[in-house]
This record gives structure tokens, C-alpha cells and sequence, in this order.
């Protein structure tokens, strides 16, 4: 049984039921198109069956890898970026204590990001805190050829053997890369690392719940049996339940393009827990880079309320109306604080004094959502009782079936992602990568004029 919840009725006043269910029939032809692999980008279908195909095997030797990087570092470093590094951190970060970087106590190690920028003063003082402490690494990359994690990873390795050594600094260094292809398993094989495969049929921003998010969150301390669990659930859901009442997988994919019809062509995910913030992240790049092609698709935007209230709050309010809400509305807290009662009361607070902070937090969820149903912004509203490993794993095949369904509808290949080779090309160019020489002089041009 799932926990997820969906609800779509605060953004009847934009759209109708009708609309909803208008999808109906469309929904199923997609899902019985990425179940038949029929459809567009269909050689990029693996993550549909991945969270019931991830054996014991994999699953101990994930495990049995964590726990020895564990007994050896304070400090683990994910090198990869988009696909390859925001999954692992949408959930790491979920789980987390929010302050677990000076929570020593607690017997986890730090994990700390690289190869997600090409910030030389970002390296610089992450290569000082590793100076300091014990630390492993993974670099990701399913191609083994993105630039800035193997520009990171080759700062990293070197570092790491002059700390160590060679011999050590092997031990310590896990490849997850592709299984044949691509210079890092090219690397990874002549040195000895430890390899994880991402399947051939699994994108980058698919891939959470390949080695690629499971093994550093298996290093961070999380249980990912419980988050598999938790993603089997949903698909289990999916597949028993094909109608938009009972599935809240279609009702979302089905509502958000009814609003983008009704010109509603921004989507602002909302969190009221600080630590949602990167599965919104997560989500941005799995939206943006399935949806936004051809001149069409929802941009996907985030905000952390109540934070930006006192910012992003006014334009949502006020601006210009072609956007709309999804918040991921989170039932109970882990822990338990009441707001204490003050005998002066200068600050005027008692009035909620006694009660829990969740309930203040929930009150300001509540009258936001009405005073933005009130300015025109519909909102939908995902829930889930609690924030663990099994109801983000139930998110994370939410977000990832809704969106190919999505995509799908808006007429798209929810599973390519030409537009980013744009800036690749540039880059290459005016560094002058080896075979771009004509591109080098077509830009230098470009920019003298
Ligand atoms: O979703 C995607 O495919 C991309 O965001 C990739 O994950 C990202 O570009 C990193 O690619 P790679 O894993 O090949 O280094």
C-alpha cells in the first residue's frame, strides 16, 4: 500500500474534472506504450523494472562496499553531476540530520559533492578539508566522458595518491561508469577501482536507484532495501490501478498538462522542510531536461517556503499568472517541539505557545495555499506521512513515471537531451579541445566582432 497522496482539487478554479479526466485515455496508451517499449526513447526504459530488478547480490555488495568505506573516512566524496549526482544528493539530504556536517556523533561519514561545478575555489577548499581528514570517493559518470567530474576526479586522484599512495588511494577510489564504454571504466579497469555499472537502458536522471544514488546513500548511513521498497510499492500501485481517481501518478501527469493547456507554463515545486530542498532539485532536472525541447514544456522552478515567502512569495502571489504550485506537503515530523509559553510575552507569541512547531508550519502551508488559490495560482498537493526512506522511494517513482507520461503527452522524447550539447560544443571550442579546431575559429570570430 502506498502513503502518497495526491490532490488536485485546489486548482479547479483553473481547470475542470473534466479536463483531468480527459486524459484518461491518452494515459493508458502511454503507460502501455513505455510498458510495450513502443514509444519514443524507448532504449531508455531499464529504471520502469529497476526497483524489482535490483537482486540481493547487488544490494549486499552495495552494502558490503559502504560499510568498508565507512570503517575508513570521515569524508566521502560523490564526484558526478546532473543524473549522476542529484538523485544520491535529493536523498542523502532528505535524510540527513540538517546539520549532520558537524554531527559527529552519529558514526556516519560527511559526504561532500565534486565535479558539479568547475569552481577552482570550491576545489581548493574542499582539497583542505581533505588534507585534514579520511576520506574515500566514487566518481560517477555513465559516459566516462563528462568534462567537469573528470577534470574533478583528476585533481581528486592525485590528491588522493599523495596522501595515501598509490596502492591505498586505489582502495579507496569506487567507479560507477558504464559497463564496457567510456574513458573512466577504460581508467577504472587498468587501475584496479571497484566498479559499479549503470545499465546500458537507464539515463543519467533515471538512475537514482541504480549503484549511482544507492551507493552513496548506503555510505551515508540509509537503508536502501526500505527506499527500493518503497519505489516497488508505488509501481505495484501504478500497475493495479489504471484509473486517474485511484492513481496518483496519472492524476498529476494528467492535471499539471491540463494547467499547462490552460497556460499555466510554470511549474514552482514548494517544500515547508528545508530538507526537501534537493529532491526538488532532483526533480527540476529530471522535468527540465525530459519535458523542455522543441519550443515546448513546462519549466519546472522550486522554492522552500516559508523561506521565500519573504522573497519569491510576492512575484507568486502577484506577478504575472502563468504559473502553478505543487507542494510536497509532509504529514508528521520526526522529531517533537513546542513553542515555549513567555511570561512577558513581548514578542506576542503566546498565543501559540504549547503548540508543536509542525502545527505553526502546517497553519502557514494551509494559508498559503488559499491566499495563492485567491491570486490565481492553482495548487496541487502531493503528501506524505513522513520523510523516510520508503516514502521518498515512493516519491522518486512518482516523479519519475509521472514525468515520462508527461513527456509522452506533451509530444516529446522524454529521454534525450540534445539541448545540452550546446554548451559543451562552445566550451570545447574555446579551450581548444583536440578536434573542434574549426569550431575554435568560428568562435573566436565571433567573439572579436
Ligand atoms: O540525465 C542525464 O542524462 C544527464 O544529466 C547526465 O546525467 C549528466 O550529463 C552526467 O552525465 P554522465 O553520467 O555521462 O557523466
Amino acid at each position: 500500500m502506498i502513503d502518497l497522496k495526491f490532490d488536485y482539487t485546489n486548482a479547479l478554479e483553473v481547470i475542470s474534472k473534466r479536463d483531468i479526466f480527459d486524459f484518461q485515455k491518452e494515459i493508458n496508451e502511454h503507460y502501455n506504450s513505455l510498458r510495450n517499449k513502443t514509444g519514443s526513447g524507448n532504449d531508455f526504459l531499464g529504471w520502469i523494472e529497476l526497483p524489482d530488478e535490483v537482486d540481493n547480490e547487488l544490494i549486499n555488495r552495495i552494502d558490503r562496499i559502504a560499510a568498508e568505506i565507512r570503517s575508513k573516512s570521515n569524508i566521502f566524496v560523490v564526484v558526478g553531476i546532473g543524473g549522476s549526482y542529484l538523485g544520491a544528493r535529493a536523498v542523502i539530504e532528505a535524510l540527513s540530520n540538517s546539520f549532520s556536517q558537524l554531527e559527529k556523533e552519529d558514526g556516519n561519514p560527511v559526504i561532500v559533492y565534486a565535479g558539479q561545478n568547475i569552481s577552482e575555489d570550491y576545489m581548493v577548499e574542499l582539497l583542505k578539508v581533505l588534507d585534514n581528514n579520511d576520506y574515500s570517493l566514487t566518481v560517477i559518470s555513465k559516459s566516462g566522458t563528462t568534462t567537469e567530474p573528470a577534470v574533478a576526479f583528476r585533481i581528486l586522484k592525485n590528491h588522493l595518491e599523495n596522501k595515501y599512495g598509490k596502492k591505498e588511494a586505489k582502495t579507496r577510489i569506487i567507479a560507477i561508469t558504464d559497463k564496457q564504454r567510456g574513458a573512466l571504466k577504460q581508467l577504472a579497469d587498468e587501475e584496479g577501482y571497484e566498479t559499479f555499472v549503470v545499465p546500458d537502458d537507464v539515463g543519467g536522471r533515471y538512475s537514482v536507484l541504480t549503484p549511482v544514488g544507492l551507493l552513496p546513500i548506503a555510505v551515508a548511513g540509509f537503508n536502501i532495501r526500505e527506499l527500493l521498497d518503497g519505489a516497488i510499492k508505488m509501481k505495484s500501485h501504478i500497475e493495479s490501478s489504471s484509473n486517474i481517481n485511484e492513481n496518483p501518478v496519472w492524476a498529476y501527469a494528467a492535471a499539471r498538462n491540463a494547467l499547462y493547456n490552460a497556460g499555466k507554463t510554470i511549474e514552482i515545486t514548494v517544500n515547508y522542510e528545508p530538507k526537501l530542498y534537493y529532491i526538488t532539485e532532483w526533480w527540476k532536472q529530471l522535468y527540465g531536461e525530459s519535458e523542455g525541447k522543441e519550443n515546448k514544456g513546462i519549466f519546472p522552478a522550486g522554492v522552500g517556503f516559508t523561506t521565500d515567502l519573504h522573497s519569491m512569495g510576492q512575484y507568486i502571489q502577484d506577478g504575472l499568472r502563468n504559473i502553478f504550485e505543487t507542494v510536497i506537503s509532509v504529514k508528521k515530523p520526526n522529531y517533537e517541539l513546542k513553542v515555549p509559553m513567555d511570561d512577558k510575552n513581548l514578542d506576542g507569541l503566546n498565543y501559540i505557545a504549547g503548540k508543536p512547531l509542525h502545527d505553526v508550519n502546517h497553519m502557514a502551508e494551509t494559508g498559503t495555499t488559499l491566499a495563492h488559490i485567491d491570486g490565481g495560482v492553482p495548487n496541487l498537493r502531493i503528501t506524505i506521512p513522513e520523510i523516510s526512506e520508503n516514502t521518498i522511494g515512493q516519491l522518486i517513482y512518482f516523479y519519475e513515471m509521472g514525468c515520462a507520461v508527461s513527456g509522452y503527452i506533451l509530444g516529446v522524447n522524454p529521454f534525450d537531451q540534445p539541448g545540452v550539447e550546446a554548451y559543451k560544443r562552445n566550451m570545447f571550442a574555446l579551450l581548444g579541445k583536440p578536434g573542434f579546431e574549426k569550431e575554435t575559429e568560428a568562435i573566436n570570430s565571433r567573439l572579436s566582432n
